[in-house]
């Protein structure tokens, strides 16, 4: 099985359960970058105004072609309960090549149901698996537990 573990990630939570996702798989993470959203309040309002109407914002071409992977795994946060428009952008330009998915993300504890929801729909394939962490619950035991019930899992998928 290959996996590829691709992100979104604003403020480094995403980042960092995708880089302890990636540690236990043995590859490499890769983020995903958005076009022409700034980082202050009016960035976060578009942001999550973007999200709420299922937007989706131009991001750059990935290094690794997902068509190249048997597994592809894409991290977000939660946006209102939605999903980011740049995860949205992600999944349009490269839903085609996703043979399977998984899906993980953070969030501050509302709306991860939703979210997965949305990717799914919009992705057009059931996630093989998911992985929903409380931002503040990142360095804890039971993320710990969670990562590795969210990697047997994977493992456990043939290719
Ligand atoms: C625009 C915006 C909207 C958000 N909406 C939600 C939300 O609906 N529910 C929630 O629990 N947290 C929400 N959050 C908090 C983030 O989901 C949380 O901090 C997440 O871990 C951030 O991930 P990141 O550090 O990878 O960017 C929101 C944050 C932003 C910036």
């Amino acid at each position: 099985m290959t996996y590829l573990v691709t992100y979104f990630s604003r403020t480094g939570n995403t980042a960092a359960l995708a880089h302890q996702i990636a540690m236990r798989l043995g590859v490499a993470e890769e983020p995903i970058l958005e076009h022409g959203r700034g980082d202050g309040i009016w960035g976060s309002l578009t942001g999550a105004v973007g999200a709420a109407l299922g937007r989706a914002s131009p991001v750059g071409t990935p290094q690794n072609d997902p068509a190249g992977f048997d597994l592809v795994l894409i991290g977000t946060p939660v946006w209102a309960a939605a999903v980011p428009p740049a995860v949205n952008g992600w999944i349009d330009a490269h839903r085609d090549k996703c043979k399977q998915v998984a899906f993980f993300a953070t969030s501050g504890g509302v709306g991860f149901d939703r979210t997965f929801s949305r990717m799914r729909k919009r992705i057009g394939k059931a996630p093989v698996a998911h992985l929903a962490v409380n931002a503040d619950r990142l360095n804890s035991d039971e993320t710990e537990e969670a990562l590795d019930h969210f990697i047997s899992n994977l493992k456990a998928t043939q290719s």
